[in-house]
């Protein structure tokens, strides 16, 4: 299998990438993937061992390149891993990606090569996806994922379109359409499982489910969940099993990495914050007062720190408190996940299946395909379709 990474440059893909180099030269443990353990490593998922990365980014350049600035000082990996690494990295080629509908906070990040990222139309863009994904997949089965910056949320009249619409629109170099429903039309046209770990439009819209459908291609997304939110699910299905009610819950995020730059801009944090908002709802049946702040502070760098109040009623009405501080290292965290939900959607591609496979919801903030929040609940139906392959051509099962 190989991996085609949008935003390949960026913290996330440089941590996958320098953690599965060192790995496969004994230098680092293969730690925290799921897929690895019970039952899913008896499951026949492609094999890590050969597995190729490549990908694209609003730079092009080497990987190398990008290592250096991204993971120098943080600390997940030390000096002689990353100096061990460094040839491989040399030879990796990261392609030019599409620069549109993601605001200044990320043409800003293209710096001088936005021109040439935003250069033609929409078609135009499609096309020289296309054509650097076919250079690399060169035939082998290939997983599409998208871990670029965050882009505002796509605009509504999108959600309405169906896959005719969709088509005209692209003809017409609708400026709506943002890059990240580009990568995936690539993805799908081209027949490559996409996986969304972020959360921009992505293969959301409706008209993409349905290109996917009909292109027997799996969806994994969206915005995958590592952090507060991975915290959040596990913990508010308690309060409902014992009948205490939340009356507020109110979580506040600082991180000082690139992400965080980008989320520093209201436009694009809006569609972080709709994200991470939805999860209480859906674990406990109604939505409790209370918000979600993300705020950009480089003195943290790739590590984040995210402190949660939540108050809720006992007994007679007694209100109790409880807070708790989660401190990640947010590309740490988010590396072995993508190489789960990779290994997974290939599996689900060779199973026949097409479209949101919301039996992989546990990996996501905004699970697609599926309704449930319950972090519980999302790992016995990620079992269930583990032990149970749906029919071939059937979009996963209602989970
Ligand atoms: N780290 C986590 O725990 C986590 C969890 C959930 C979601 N995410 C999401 O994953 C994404 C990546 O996170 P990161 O920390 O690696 O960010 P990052 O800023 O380090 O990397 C993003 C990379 O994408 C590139 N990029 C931006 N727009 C692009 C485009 N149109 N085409 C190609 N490349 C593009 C940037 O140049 C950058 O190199 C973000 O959207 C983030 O919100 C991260």
């Amino acid at each position: 299998m190989k991996i085609w990474i949008v935003g390949a440059r960026g913290a996330i893909a440089t941590t996958l990438t320098v953690g599965l180099l060192a790995a496969r030269r004994g230098l680092l443990p293969l730690e925290a993937l799921l897929t690895e353990t019970s039952p899913f490593g008896a499951l026949d998922l492609p094999s890590l061992d050969d597995l190729e990365i490549g990908g694209c980014d609003l730079r092009p350049g080497t990987l190398a390149e990008s290592v250096r600035a991204t993971l120098d000082g943080v600390g997940s990996f030390s000096a002689p891993v990353i100096d061990a690494v460094m040839p491989a990295l040399d030879e990796m080629r990261v392609t030019r990606g599409v620069l549109r509908g993601g605001g200044p906070a990320v043409e800003a990040l293209a710096g001088e090569d936005r021109e040439a990222g935003a250069a033609g139309t929409a078609r135009d863009a499609v096309r020289r996806i296309g054509d650097d994904l076919r250079a690399f997949a060169g035939g082998t089965p290939t997983v599409v994922v998208n871990v670029a910056s965050t882009e505002p949320p796509p605009h509504p009249s999108l959600a309405a379109w169906d896959a005719e619409a969709l088509e005209r629109a692209l003809d017409a170099d609708d400026p709506r359409i943002p890059a990240s429903c580009l990568y995936a039309y690539a993805a799908i046209t081209a027949g490559h499982p996409h996986v969304n770990f972020t959360p921009s439009g992505g293969a959301a819209l409706p008209a993409l489910a349905e290109l996917a459908r009909a292109a027997g291609v799996p969806l994994a997304g969206r915005d995958g969940k590592t952090g507060e939110t991975l915290l959040k699910t596990a913990l508010a299905p308690m309060f409902p099993i014992r009948a205490l009610t939340v009356e507020g819950w109110y979580g506040t995020n600082i991180l000082g990495n690139t992400d965080g730059l980008v989320l520093a801009d209201p436009d694009n944090k809006a569609s972080k914050i709709t994200s991470k908002k939805g999860v209480l709802e859906g674990c406990l049946g109604y939505a409790p007062a209370g918000d979600v702040r993300i705020d950009y502070f480089p003195p943290l760098a790739d590590h984040k720190v995210a402190w949660n109040f939540i108050q809720f009623r006992g007994w007679g009405g007694h209100r109790m408190r409880l807070q708790f501080t989660w401190e990640g290292t947010d590309s740490v965290l988010a590396a072995p996940l993508v190489l789960d939900v990779a290994r997974l959607v290939m599996l689900a591609h060779r199973r026949g299946e097409a479209g949101p496979v919301g039996a992989l919801g546990l990996f996501f903030k905004t699970p697609e395909g599926s309704d449930e929040m319950n972090l519980h609940r999302q790992y016995d139906a990620l079992l269930r379709w583990a032990a149970a392959p749906v029919p071939n051509g059937i979009a996963a099962p209602d989970v």
